[in-house]
């Protein structure tokens, strides 16, 4: 991992902004199963998937090894439904090890559950070592890997003597943006979609750009306005020792590996920092988590006691981002350029090869051009927009995106024509408000969840669990019942 990153740093260090990453993934790789109060026991398999699937005659005439797991420890054979997660930008063991819902919600219904890695993560690259160069990532798009899932799905139900059994499909975040298109696509395969955490309108451009650091802002205020104040503040500080070039008083502050010695190395000081602000506001669930790193119960309330610990407002920061960074309490000093790569989702990419993968899927099809403006949120003000965004992406990856394409091609603002699809969303998640916040129609079901953080309702039941996630899971659950019914009873009438 590290060497890469060393290497990309190089590639990377001109524009946009910075962070681990935020939709969605993966920061060290964890296989501990937590939220499971049994283990799921995935088998980890793999399908021979087409390369590309809207092309007959191309580099794309082949297949790849896409990787998958699956269990049907609960499965009635043959009758009960098949829940599908569709991986999102990461290790898919990652995904399984945090979503015991899916498993959970199995064992009552009798279900198949598979968990597909996305084409270009994790193990499921298509061209090897090869897949990150030019042209070779151009097989990565959102099309094709929709196409994978629903190969993968058809053809899994003839081996496994299936076809009669209703699918769901799961996701969150980015993944459950994929279980939604999956339904407004092939419905004919799909029978609904729990999208959790899914920021289906901004990420096709439907945003305010101010709207996702305002909302890691407010998760702070909310624990305490002199916990905004204190971050805007040590900001601030820091500002003012760059403005005097003061590098060496910035390295002892901030246990700097190396002191700054330029502007970008401040503006990439600042993204890391701010990262770290992003990371324990999507994460911030009511009990320790091992998901895109490691987490304490409660990290914005952490982060906001640790930022009002004492008068030094610049340890405070240093201490908040350890939080995030140093949760292994090893870390000896902070290196600027490993911690945090700056890409084209300001949220941040998070690292190693995946951060590939999903700065080119920011490049391409994802809108995530956010600011921070230091006015309706705390960071210190770093843009990134469009303009920034064709920059960078032309530079690095030799494409110019298209900010319009998601909105053309998944229904956009036209959302209300399509059916079975939850959009659920937890109110301490900074991506709520890229979603679907109201229900659409009878069954295109918006669900609130307050004093939730991101995709908190696809984790496994845990005793610190609020009140309103329970009864999230359970209007799911009830939903998903409905249209494995309905599926049942369509298959009924078409034998
Ligand atoms: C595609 O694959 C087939 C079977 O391997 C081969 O016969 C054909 O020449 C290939 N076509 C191209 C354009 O590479
Ligand atoms: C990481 O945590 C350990 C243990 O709390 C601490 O001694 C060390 O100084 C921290 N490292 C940094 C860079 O803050
Ligand atoms: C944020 O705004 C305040 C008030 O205008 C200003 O004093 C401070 O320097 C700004 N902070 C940064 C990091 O720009
Ligand atoms: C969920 O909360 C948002 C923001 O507070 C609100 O606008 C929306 O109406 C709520 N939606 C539902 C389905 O209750």
């Amino acid at each position: 991992m590290s060497k890469l990153v060393a290497l990309f740093t190089v590639i990377v260090t001109l524009l946009c902004v910075e962070v681990l990453h935020g939709l969605p993934y993966t920061y060290f790789q964890s296989r501990k199963h937590h939220g499971f109060k049994t283990e799921p026991q995935f088998t980890e398999k793999y399908f021979s998937q087409t390369l590309d699937h809207f092309n007959f005659n191309s580099m794309g005439n082949g297949t790849f090894n896409q990787r998958y797991l699956i269990t049907d420890k609960n499965w009635e054979k043959g009758y009960g439904p098949i829940f599908f997660y569709t991986g999102n930008e990461g290790d898919i063991w990652e995904f399984a090890s945090n979503s015991g819902f899916i498993t959970e919600l199995a064992a009552q219904h009798r279900a198949l559950v598979i968990f597909a890695e996305h084409r270009y993560y994790g193990r499921s690259l298509p061209f090897d070592k090869d897949s990150f160069n030019i042209p070779q990532i151009g097989l990565l798009t959102v099309e094709q890997v929709l196409a994978d899932y629903a190969v993968m799905i058809t053809e899994l139900k003839q081996q496994l003597a299936a076809t009669h059994c209703p699918v769901i499909v799961f996701g969150g975040s980015y993944g459950g943006m994929l279980s939604a298109y999956m339904r407004l696509k092939y419905p004919n395969i799909v029978a609904g979609a729990l999208a959790a955490s899914a920021p289906v309108l901004s990420t096709a451009g439907m945003g305010d750009s101010r709207q996702f650091f305002r909302d890691v802002t407010a998760d702070f205020e909310n624990v305490a306005p002199e916990c905004r104040d204190a971050v805007r503040g040590a900001f601030h500080q820091l500002k003012e020792l760059s403005e005097f070039q003061d590098y060496s008083r910035i390295q002892s502050e901030l246990s700097l590996c190396q002191p700054p010695s330029s502007a970008q190395d401040i503006h990439q000081l600042n993204g890391l920092l701010r990262n770290a602000f992003t990371l324990m506001a999507m994460l911030d669930y009511p009990y320790s988590t091992h998901f895109m790193g490691n987490m304490p119960a409660n990290p914005v309330r952490v982060g906001c006691e640790t930022m009002l610990s004492g008068s030094d407002l610049l340890a405070n920061l240093r201490n908040t981002a350890g939080i995030v960074y140093n949760s292994t309490g090893v870390l000896t000093c902070f290196d600027l350029y490993s911690l945090y790569l700056e890409c084209a989702d300001p949220t941040g990419c998070g690292l190693g090869l995946d951060s590939l993968a999903w700065d080119y899927q920011a490049c391409t099809e994802i809108n995530l051009c956010y600011d921070s403006n230091n006015v309706t949120d705390m960071f210190p003000p770093m843009a990134f927009t469009e303009t920034d965004r064709q920059l960078y992406c032309g530079k690095r990856w030799a494409v110019v995106p298209r900010p319009h394409w998601l909105k053309t091609q998944f229904w956009g603002d036209a959302l209300s024509t399509a059916s079975n699809i939850i959009f659920s969303n937890g109110d301490l998640d900074p991506w709520a408000n890229g979603g679907v916040r109201k229900s659409l129609s009878s069954s295109l079901i918006a669900v609130n969840i307050s004093g939730g953080a991101h995709h908190l309702d696809l984790r496994g039941h845990n005793d610190a669990d609020p009140v309103s996630v329970i009864s999230a899971r359970k209007t799911e659950a009830d939903l998903i019942a409905q249209w494995v019914k309905m599926e049942r009873a369509r298959f009924r009438q078409s034998r």
